[in-house]
């Protein structure tokens, strides 16, 4: 196949930003994979303090912990369960694998088949008795019975999992559902403030919630359809709406506010559709944003994930900058300490807010996604990770962003979302006697920690409670991320309920762990291209919504539309010049990818023998070399990437990332295989060569 410039135009599909970078953003995405020990470095600077500070920090968080462990003797329900059921436990891991099913399975006939393969495999029966609550032993009882009671004699007593294959031939996968549900709906009734915003605000003024404020959020995210973006849509508008007429504060940063998922409100929001969601999404926003006003309630934009994060300030800067919302105070932006771009993303909240000359409420959060951030980069084979892969990294990253947010008092209204009494007290020591700040928790999560904070005979701080409002069948995504929150060994929830794990332990401080670590990134996660350990390498994706990475690729894949492609028979490794005819874009018939010339019936015997005899070379070419063809192949796949996925689109009309699949795919085969020709057909050195001789 020849190839030569072409001068012509021809198409391709345009990137999200036209391969200019647009917004002011654009200076965060350096960091987007950056290398973690570099980022550590520089956090860790931001964040250091005197050894007396420390020590200071550390006794507050201590005296905390003590507070809520004697609060505690009395452990709540859930607590005792999310304990028991850790994830590291088969049990733990079967709830999640449930919850996620119930989530994703839409009929039933399938989930009751998970169901049963899945509750037949746990071993429920070592909780039974090994807790004093009884909640856990309620739950093992209801999981395992499904509220049915079954005569169970005593050999299938001692014996819990064949009771449980016996329950679920006997009362059926239905019931089992149905038993699973309930027990999704009793965690769900410990994280949902109210079915109706009505009912939510009703709870708020009870008893010890008065003492809070609170942010309420409609369930629902990850719109697919725009029926459903339109009922969420309302959902928000008609609870801004409700809660405006139930708020009686002046000060917006006191009133109550409402935390909105920009996925929630558009069925495409991704950045592949920059363009789509700036002209669609945005004046939805304004249009809440507005309706928050007239309220005088705050408006806050939650943090999702990560491949959405530069989106979302775009998003962010044209609704804060639109005109309809000028002296508005009360728009917010929750900002995730996981991510490594999070420190940026603050200096970057601090600028815009001096542009545009009033205050931002910003949510610090350490970021509620890690395990799909993680899971999505090895997938995509990515070159690193968009989040830290220790905790700690991430506890770092959240006190050196608190830091910079204490520092810019006049640009941001600071509110720090985390149930960890260390993150909380380094807090309270660096803001000092002020107050022009505020702290957060979930609902159903923290109560304990913050009844010291909020009380005004102790640390007499503001407390917002961010207070989910909905139904069960919105609720499953944001019940699967609390579940892994409070059932995740590191998590300081989890280990502060744990009365085995010493005080001293869950309060140590992340700055001197960090500086103590032989090896920043975890050691045990490893980046995406070495997922298949000394196997073979994974293929390289392409970070789509890295601007840089998409500025690039677009000049090189518009460059690669510049040669003129011709495809002729080949024999004995000679192109043959038959009549040709063009090879057209599927998608623009205007554009000639090349010409395409066919073998009539001679050729393509003489072609057959040619390979035939180039065949048995091959088959005779020893394991090793035949290997390293296929790797070379593979290289030369990735090397030529552009110009590969620019054909991939025009020849075959794909889109980039199926384009990017494609190539990956063959990418992995070509080094798959190798191995396998290695480990499988190492041709014996005995055997004759093609000639014959040995
Ligand atoms: P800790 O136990 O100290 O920290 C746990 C966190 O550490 C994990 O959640 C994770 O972020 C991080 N982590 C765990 N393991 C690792 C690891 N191996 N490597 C790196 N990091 C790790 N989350 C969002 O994503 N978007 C939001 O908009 C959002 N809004 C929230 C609003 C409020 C009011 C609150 C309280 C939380 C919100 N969250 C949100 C959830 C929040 O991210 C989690 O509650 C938070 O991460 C828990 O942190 P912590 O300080 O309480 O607990
Ligand atoms: C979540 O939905 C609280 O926004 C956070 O998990």
């Amino acid at each position: 196949m020849a190839t030569e410039r072409h001068p012509t135009a021809t198409t391709l599909p345009s990137f999200p930003d036209d391969h200019t970078v647009a917004g002011s953003a654009h200076l965060i995405n350096l960091r987007y994979l950056a290398d973690e020990a570099t980022c550590v470095k520089s956090l860790s600077a931001i964040a250091a303090q005197s050894t007396i500070v420390g020590r200071n920090i550390h006794k507050t968080a201590a005296s905390l912990v003590a507070h809520v462990r004697v609060l505690n003797a009395e452990q709540s329900g859930l607590d005792a369960f999310l304990q028991k059921y850790d994830l590291s436990s088969q049990e733990g891991i079967m709830l999640m694998c449930i919850a996620e099913a119930l989530l994703r399975i839409p009929d039933k006939d399938t989930a009751d088949r998970l169901i049963a393969d899945k509750l037949s495999m746990a071993d429920w029966s070592t909780h039974l008795g090994t807790s004093e609550s009884l909640f856990v032993n309620a739950s093992t009882w209801g999981l395992m019975l499904t509220g049915r009671m079954l005569s169970l004699d005593d050999q299938t007593r001692s014996n819990p999992s064949s009771m449980l294959r016996k329950l679920v031939s006997r009362a059926g996968e239905p019931v089992v559902r149905s038993a699973m549900r309930s027990a999704m709906r009793i965690m769900g009734h410990q994280f949902v403030m109210g079915r109706t915003i009505g009912d939510a605000l009703k709870r708020a003024r009870k008893g010890e919630n008065a003492q809070y404020r609170y942010s309420y959020d409609m369930l629902g995210e990850a719109a697919l359809t725009r029926k459903d973006a339109q009922r969420y849509f309302e959902a928000y508008r008609d609870a801004i709406v409700t809660i405006g007429k139930s708020s009686q504060a002046d000060d917006l940063f006191a009133a109550p506010s409402i935390s909105v998922k920009l996925s929630a409100l558009h069925p495409r929001y991704e950045f592949a559709r920059r363009r789509q969601i700036m002209e669609e999404l945005v004046p939805l926003l304004v249009a809440l944003a507005g309706y928050a006003r007239e309220a005088n309630i705050g408006l806050t934009m939650d943090a999702e994930e990560a491949d959405r994060l530069e989106l979302s300030l775009d998003v962010f800067e044209a609704v804060y900058l639109d005109s309809a919302l000028e002296n508005y105070a009360g728009l917010g932006l929750a900002v995730q300490a996981y991510q490594k771009r999070a420190a940026l993303v603050i200096e970057w909240l601090v600028d815009l807010a001096r542009r545009g000359g009033r205050r931002i409420p910003v949510r610090l959060v350490k970021g509620a996604y890690w395990d799909t951030e993680i899971k999505h980069a090895q997938e995509l084979g990515l070159s690193g990770y968009p989040v830290f892969t220790r905790k700690v990294n991430t506890d770092v990253s959240y006190l050196a962003c608190a830091r910079l947010m204490l520092d810019a008092g006049d640009a941001l209204y600071p509110q720090f979302a985390t149930h960890n009494a260390h993150t909380l007290s380094y807090i309270l020591h660096h803001a000092g006697s002020r107050d022009d700040y505020e702290f957060q928790r979930l609902h159903g999560m923290g109560e304990e920690l913050y009844s010291a904070v909020v009380d005004t005979s102790r640390y007499a701080k503001q407390c917002r409670v961010y207070a989910p409002v909905g139904s069960h069948e919105d609720l499953l995504p944001y019940l699967v991320r609390r579940l892994l929150e409070n059932g995740a060994n590191t998590s300081f929830v989890n280990r502060l309920v744990d009365e085995s794990e010493p005080i001293e332990a869950i309060v140590s401080d992340p700055l001197q762990e960090v500086a103590e670590l032989e090896s920043i990134a975890h050691p045990k996660i490893v980046l995406p291209a070495h997922l298949y350990g000394a196997a073979r390498l994974n293929s390289s994706g392409i970070n789509m919504p890295d601007r840089a990475v998409t500025a690039v690729l677009s000049t090189d894949m518009r460059l690669a539309i510049g040669n003129d492609y011709k495809a002729l028979p080949i024999v004995d490794g000679q192109a043959i010049d038959v009549a040709t005819q063009p090879s057209v874009n599927p998608f623009d018939h205007a554009d000639v990818v090349g010409t395409v010339g066919f073998a009539d019936a001679p050729l393509t015997v003489a072609a057959i023998d040619s390979a035939a005899k180039s065949w048995i070379e091959w088959d005779h070419t020893p394991a090793e070399r035949r290997a390293a063809v296929l790797r070379s192949a593979a290289e030369l796949f990735e090397h030529n990437t552009a110009e590969l996925l620019a054909l991939c689109v025009r020849e075959a009309g794909k889109s980039i990332p199926d384009a990017i699949a494609e190539l990956r795919e063959a990418v992995d085969f070509l080094r798959y295989y190798a191995n396998q020709a290695e480990q499988r057909f190492a041709v014996p050195e005995e055997l004759p060569g093609p000639t014959g001789e040995r």
